[in-house]
């Protein structure tokens, strides 16, 4: 099996530090414990709040730091409050930041979102800085009859958020496809095997015809109720070609409750 990255969102989560470092924790116990953890390369995508503390725990142990951000600035500094810029970031040692994800774009219960125009600022601020970013894209909702809809949404998605990105940088943006209608509590249904395969073939081929061709590095992640029992699952996903589909998870829920997280790390093979 090819190296499988797992991106834990943990949103507005936990309620406390001292979670936030059990967390941590199991994930770390996991790479030092299970044999198939050279496969499985874990991060965390934090409330920014506790990274200063994690970054200092991974300086004073000699260690890789393994989280990312939930998000950044569209300035790159400033009088801009609540904000955080990719410098910022990086200066504490942080080499990516999510982009893009749906609790984060523009809706009509967040109505200070983001738009595709911004996700691309966004991505292009990172990408200044050499970081990388993890751009999540999806739909809103899928009629199984119009394959069109979902399909056009995804394309216009991907071509507003990447524009003016060169194929050499693309190299460090890693894509997350998150079905917002499989996300989170909300969630109408998870989506099937079917439906992860072909919209991340869909996906494939509209990066090859955005960037000419072959794209070396491409990775693509699938997030949206992914949870302890059908993670590996997901992993496993190949084609017709017999070819892995999935390249990593983007997982929320489960990855922020220290029981549920030690569970779906153990089902992991
Ligand atoms: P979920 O969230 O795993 O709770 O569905 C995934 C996400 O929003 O990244």
């Amino acid at each position: 099996m090819k190296t499988k990255y797992i991106i834990a969102n943990w949103k507005e989560n936990p309620e406390n530090l001292e979670i936030a470092t059990q967390l941590v924790k199991i994930s770390k116990d996991f790479h030092n414990s299970n044999n198939s953890s050279p496969h499985i390369v874990i991060t965390h995508a934090i409330p920014s709040i506790f990274a200063g503390f994690f970054i200092n725990e991974s300086k004073n142990m000699g260690e890789k730091t393994n989280i990312i951000l939930q998000n950044i600035s569209c300035f790159e500094g400033g009088s801009h409050t609540g904000e955080i810029s990719a410098l910022q970031a990086k200066n504490l040692g942080i080499e990516m930041s999510l982009v893009g994800h749906s609790e984060t774009r523009l809706q009509p219960q967040n109505p200070k979102g983001d738009e595709d125009n911004q996700v691309n600022i966004k991505i292009k601020n990172l990408l200044k800085e050499n970081m990388w970013a993890c751009l999540c894209v999806g739909e809103y909702s899928r009629d199984e009859n119009d394959s069109n809809t979902y399909e056009s949404f995804l394309q216009t998605q991907l071509q507003n958020c990447l524009k003016d990105i060169t194929l050499e940088n693309f190299n460090r943006i890693i894509i997350a496809y998150e079905p917002v209608w499989a996300i989170g509590k909300g969630a109408i249904r998870s989506a099937t095997n079917q439906e992860i395969i072909e919209t991340i073939y869909f996906i494939k081929q509209c990066l090859r015809k955005m960037f000419g061709g072959n794209i070396p590095n491409l990775k693509i992640l699938y997030g949206g109720s992914v949870n302890e029992n059908n993670a590996q699952e997901i992993l496993n996903l190949k084609n017709h070609d017999d070819i892995e589909v999935v390249d990593g998870l983007l997982v929320g829920r489960a990855s922020c409750d220290p029981k549920l997280w030690t569970t779906f790390l153990s089902n992991l093979q």
